[in-house]
């Protein structure tokens, strides 16, 4: 397996299950011991309060890396010493980048030369990408060698994914000719729903055997684990939604090379 693999969990969409995903499934293979980084690329900082990184780290986070001011190395933080996850914070000031970036000439790849330094020790580098296709997400998919697309199977899902594959295709094309998709994740799946099925066998018949077969449901668990700073395999790892991405993250392994 390889040393060091980055993988970004993106979709412009909003309120997907980004985040949740990007948390349970870093949670999930640090409970197979893997060694994980989770990066917070988002301003929102749903991440970085989701699991419990505490406020004395405002000062220390992904936006003074893109500035320069503090080195990567620097704002590392372990929220909770029980289940070593390593995380770079972020938060409102992160916004700011994205404007700072524009008149560098490198600006698309800022992250991937500032994660160039600590990848390779861990095992897996998680990004946690924000709602849009602007400067931050492009830097996430540039740093990264796979894309994870969390998705809620509902009317509108396949039109976003349209403008996000194109974008992950002028990415591959421009900046990271190797970058592939790790696969579309049906999140928020709620089996009492008849569009529920229709919309998954949509998403199948395009991407095939790029859909994971796992799916996430919706678990009340995984909604309120983020007010206890806690991933749900810390909060409550009895949970149908604990255990969803712990099978996730078994298939997840199964299909590493
Ligand atoms: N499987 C689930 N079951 C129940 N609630 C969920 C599930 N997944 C996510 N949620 C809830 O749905 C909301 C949106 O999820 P999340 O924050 O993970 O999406 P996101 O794609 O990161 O959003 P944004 O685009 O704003 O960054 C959150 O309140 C989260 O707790
Ligand atoms: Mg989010």
């Amino acid at each position: 397996m390889t040393v060091g693999k980055v993988i970004a969990i993106a979709n412009q969409k909003g309120g997907v299950g980004k985040t949740t995903s990007a948390v349970n499934l870093s949670a999930a293979l640090v409970r197979k011991r893997k060694k994980v980084l989770l990066v917070d690329s988002d301003p929102q900082g749903n991440t970085t309060s989701g699991i419990g990184v505490s406020r004395k780290h405002e000062k220390k986070q992904l936006y003074h890396c893109y500035t320069g001011e503090i080195p990567i190395k620097d704002v590392l933080t372990v929220p909770n010493s029980k289940h070593p996850l390593t995380v770079i914070p972020s938060g409102i000031d992160l916004a700011a980048a994205e404007m700072e970036l524009f008149p560098i000439p490198d600006r698309e790849y800022v992250l991937r030369n500032l994660l160039k330094e600590i990848r390779d020790d861990y095992d897996f580098v998680i990004i946690d990408c924000p709602p849009s296709l602007g400067l931050l997400t492009i830097n996430s998919l540039t740093a990264a060698d796979s894309v994870l697309i969390p998705m809620q199977c509902e009317y509108f899902a396949m039109e976003g994914l349209a403008q996000l594959i194109s974008t992950i295709r002028s990415v591959k094309k421009s900046l990271n000719k190797s970058l592939f998709v790790e696969g579309l994740l049906l999140t928020m799946f709620d089996k009492r729903n008849r569009l529920t099925f229709q919309v998954e066998s949509e998403i199948k018949k395009h991407f095939g055997d790029q859909v994971f077969k796992t799916v996430i449901p919706r678990n009340v668990r995984l909604s309120e684990c983020p007010s206890h700073g806690q991933s749900v395999i810390e909060y409550d790892v009895r949970s149908t939604g604990a255990q969803a991405y712990i099978k996730l993250v078994n298939e997840f392994l199964r299909r590493q090379k």
